[in-house]
């Protein structure tokens, strides 16, 4: 196997495995960025998503022989805890507070998105004043 060369995160990195490896695995095994999620494995659901020369792509259906080269970027490579990029900003700012209020509650049913959506929409019409 020859070493692959990629940049993450504005650092270039070499990496041995297999050319099929799907960039996610690479991302989380060999280089320990678990900002990247596995979930459905199967370029469905998007947990996964990285941008490869700047633009979105799924990494657990791209493998690495075709990122050669190219600029990776995950979550970790958008911002720093105390210069959080604004799209991180904006996620601590909107959903922090709610995800604190739900942590006790263990989803086991694949809903969880859809109810922190549900409570965000419910504060959003209670916050304009509206009623039940
Ligand atoms: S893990 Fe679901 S799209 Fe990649």
């Amino acid at each position: 196997m020859q070493p692959t060369s990629l940049i993450v995160n504005g650092s270039t990195v070499s990496v041995t495995a297999d050319g099929d490896t799907p960039l996610l695995d690479i991302l989380r095994n060999h280089l320990g960025l678990f900002g990247t999620k596995f979930g459905c494995g199967q370029e469905q659901c998007g947990c996964c998503m990285v941008l490869v020369d700047d633009r979105p792509e799924k990494s657990c259906g791209k493998a690495l022989s075709t990122v050669a080269g190219k600029a990776i970027t995950t979550i970790e490579g958008l911002g720093t805890p105390d210069r959080p990029h604004p799209l991180q900003q904006a996620f601590l700012d909107e959903q922090a507070e709610i995800a604190e209020a739900l942590d006790d509650n263990i989803c086991r049913c694949g809903s969880h998105v859809r109810i922190l959506r549900a409570v965000e929409r419910a504060a959003r019409v209670l916050g304009e004043g509206g009623t039940r």
